[in-house]
């Protein structure tokens, strides 16, 4: 049994919503086995597997979280970082033991190390005992690379991107309470130092009318908070003719009634002030922008091809202050870009001492194969590299503090969305500017927003009681 070809399948559907894809039955074939599934990197990957559970619970698969437990093991991977691929790889490790055990366990890799073609050939000469790999471009393939997997692998990694594909609301949401809401695929960006654009391909936005009416599934499905989700959110629609801008399609998703509306991630270089001011004037558009500095030296931002100076940040920056209430701002910066001088690196500690960050990502430049960045000599030692980067989490941590203990004796509408993991006798959620809160309460209120008083202040997080 073959799955029909998906663009085929998109040309009968018109893009329309296409379910027929789904009505194939293959529910002998895997009926009582079970996946699981590890997820490494972004908020992108996270929502991928959701799609992915989707995908195999509808043929028929059920979930474990014990490794030892499944038929398949599925690692989505991310490829952003090296240390990702060392992580990704020592895994592995794990899985070939546990295969000598069970002949049969089917073991796949995803995600966007499988499309980095270094990764493949490692594969391929290394590591035989890996059954799939299927790329970003491809997930609705995994149920026909299931089937036709007769004891040999089974690569099927797209270069090329193909058209977005509605599939329906086909995700099996970790949460029953805020949902990742997809708005595009892939970059255009192409920052030096970054394989997004590589591994996931141009942007791709979906059309407006099918974010919104998931947005309006969610919301007649009781979800209380999506976060729209894209590389670059602020350049969504510029792919498609006569289509809304990011502003616009906030507005429509306010509109909409639900109560929390957050999105990821931000270019400051797209950071229009008609976006500014719609975040401003709805109620429910969250006051939270991360921002992306990546450096405070111009001359490091030039080199890796941000397209603006830290004037211009800082003046969005500003601005984003001045006219939405009570926002809080965090970043992502990299220390140690190829040939940062300490000088280079003093510019971004004064950016950070300027912006007073509620809290920043803070990463060492790691090269990566097929970026520009990567070809740029580059005489800096890690140790000095290691040294920056601790210097600048300092300074960050010291700011995320004195912000989070500004709001001690504050109420804080809180999403009360999980278990707390440091004490399982709270629960945990966020404040409407993104503040992670600790809360002693009834398991009952999970699900629901509630007037929190802040008790106490850690630069990760807040403690707080029902008011
Ligand atoms: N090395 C280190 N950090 C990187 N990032 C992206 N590419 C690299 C790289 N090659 C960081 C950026 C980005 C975040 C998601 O990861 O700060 O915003
Ligand atoms: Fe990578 Fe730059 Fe695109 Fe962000 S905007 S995904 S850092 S290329």
């Amino acid at each position: 049994m073959n799955l029909p070809n998906m663009l085929e399948a998109k040309k009968r559907s018109k893009n329309k919503v296409n379910y027929e894809y789904f009505n194939l039955d293959y529910s002998d074939k895997f009926k009582d086995k079970k996946y699981y599934i590890r997820t490494y990197g972004c908020q992108m990957n996270v929502h991928d597997s959701e799609e992915i559970k989707a995908l195999l619970e509808r043929i028929g698969f059920s979930e474990t979280n014990t490794m030892e437990e499944s038929d398949l093991v599925i690692l989505n991977t991310c490829a952003v970082r090296e240390n990702a691929h060392d992580k990704v790889f020592g895994f592995l490790g794990r899985c070939k033991h546990l295969k000598k055990e069970k002949k049969d366990l089917i073991i796949c890799l995803c995600g966007c190390m499988a499309q980095e073609e270094s990764v493949v050939n490692e594969v391929l000469n290394k590591h035989k005992y890996i059954d799939i790999v299927f790329g970003t471009h491809n997930i609705n393939e995994l149920p026909n690379m299931l089937l036709e997997k007769i004891d040999k692998l089974n690569i099927n990694v797209k270069s090329i991107e193909g058209d977005v594909i509605e599939v329906g609301n086909l995700y099996k949401r970790d949460s029953k309470t805020s949902a990742w809401v997809n708005i595009m695929y892939g970059c255009d960006k192409f920052c030096t130092y970054c394989i997004v654009p590589y591994t996931r391909g141009k942007q791709r936005s979906r059309k407006s009318i099918d974010i919104i009416n998931e947005v309006k599934y969610l919301k007649e499905n009781g979800y209380k908070e999506i976060t729209l989700l894209g590389q670059n959110v602020n350049a969504y629609g510029k792919d498609i003719e006569n289509e809304i801008n990011f502003s616009e399609l906030l507005e429509s998703v306010a509109k909409i009634g639900i109560e929390r509306i957050r999105f990821v991630t931000s270019h400051p270089w797209d950071f229009t002030d008609e976006m500014i001011d719609i975040i401003a004037k709805y109620d429910n558009t969250m006051p939270y922008i991360h921002l992306p500095l990546q450096s405070g030296s111009d001359r490091i931002l030039k080199l890796m091809g941000r397209r603006y100076t830290t004037e211009e940040y800082i003046k969005l920056y500003n601005k984003i202050k001045e006219k939405i209430n009570n926002v809080a701002v965090t970043t992502d910066i990299i220390v140690g870009f190829p040939n940062e001088t300490e000088e280079d690196f003093e510019s971004t500690l004064n950016v950070v001492n300027t912006c007073k960050y509620d809290g920043a990502f803070t990463f060492i430049y790691s090269p990566r194969i097929g970026t520009p960045a990567a070809s740029m000599e580059d005489k800096i030692s890690l140790k000095e590299k290691e040294e920056r980067l601790q210097r600048l989490n300092e300074i960050v941590n010291k700011y995320s503090l004195e912000n989070n203990q500004k709001l001690i004796g504050s109420i804080q509408k809180v999403l009360l969305t999980d278990i707390s993991e440091k004490d399982s006798k709270k629960l945990c959620g966020y404040t409407e500017n993104m503040k992670l809160v600790n809360v002693e309460c009834d398991k009952n209120l999970i699900g629901t927003i509630q007037n929190v008083e802040i008790i106490d202040a850690k630069s990760f997080s807040l403690d707080g009681i029902i008011e």
